[in-house]
């Protein structure tokens, strides 16, 4: 689906093996039963294809920052189950929300379409870099099951590199003993770094901030190249603005969005404040004189 706006993140689909190598067609009978809504279905089915196996959501989103609803996800079940395809929830930002809506877990859904979904420690435990995460079946069905899903990703753990040991060794603790007083204030920071930069790009001529983020750690920016007299895009926006300023954003092309930029907000506020005060001194430097 290609947004026109970042503010409903993105749904991709996987195309590698026919859906016939899983085996698994729509039901007839599910709990939830709210008919998909018309324009996600026909983007949806405009992105499938025959060889179409799954569809992968990013609920917290990363690039986006939005976070989706129970209903709009009720409605990406339904979907799934038409198409006769499963869903791959990546939700490594589970929980850390704080706008209006809260984190629904997609495997709520399990039983009107199989999900996979993905954790991992390093966005909620902010613990980056260690590459430690997990997938989960949520699919009462026992779909993945029967149609051998479960033993092909068990095979690909035999070839993949595994975490650090001491990194393993300190799950139990992790999962344990982390008090909900550390993820609160986590989700407090972002909510305040999501407000400094939802606030300060309103004084940046040359940048739209389409909606205020939600979720994750990122907000998605267009950038307005006809108030700029001389950057041809968003990648030589971004490699001048790290030469210049020493702030470094990710240009959209990176995630498919030519012309937008990403901006983290994890990081401590006074800096924050700092890296988008120079980003603005950028901006009027480069602007065409009026
Ligand atoms: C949406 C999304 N999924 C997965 C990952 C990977 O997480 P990890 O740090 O556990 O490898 C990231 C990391 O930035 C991410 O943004």
């Amino acid at each position: 689906m290609a947004p026109t706006s970042c503010s409903q993140g993105r749904a991709t689909c996987s195309t590698r093996r026919a859906p016939s190598s899983t085996g698994w067609r729509p039901g007839t009978s599910t709990s939830y039963r709210r008919e998909a809504g018309r324009s996600t279905s026909m983007a949806c089915k405009a992105l499938g294809d025959g060889n179409t196996v799954a569809m992968v959501i990013v609920n917290p989103g990363n690039p986006c920052g939005n976070v989706y609803t129970y209903e709009h996800l009720g409605k990406i079940a339904e979907m799934a189950r038409k198409l006769g395809i499963f869903v791959i929830a990546d939700e490594v930002y589970a929980h850390l929300t704080f706008g209006k809506k809260k984190f629904v877990p997609m495997g709520v859904f399990g039983s009107v379409a199989p999900v996979l979904t993905l954790g991992s420690i390093s966005k909620r435990w902010v613990v980056p870099g260690w590459r430690l995460g997990w997938i989960v079946c949520n699919d009462p069905n026992g779909v993945f099951h029967k149609t051998k899903v479960v033993d092909s990703i068990k095979s690909y753990l035999d070839i993949s590199s595994d975490p650090p040991t001491f990194v393993q060794g300190a799950i139990p603790q992790l999962i344990k003993n982390t008090k909900q007083e550390f993820f609160d204030k986590t989700v407090e920071v972002l909510r305040q770094t999501a407000d400094i930069c939802w606030e300060k790009l309103k004084g940046v001529s040359c940048i739209t901030c389409p909606s205020r983020p939600e979720g994750s750690m990122f907000v998605m920016v267009k950038l307005d190249l006809s108030c700029l007299k001389d950057i041809k895009d968003d990648m030589d926006f971004c490699c001048r603005l790290a030469k210049e300023e020493l702030v470094v954003v990710l240009p959209g092309c990176a995630v498919g969005y030519k012309n937008w930029l990403r901006i983290t907000f994890a990081i401590a506020p006074s800096s924050l404040e700092d890296g988008l005060d120079r980003l603005k001194s950028f901006c009027l430097r480069h602007s065409k004189q009026k």
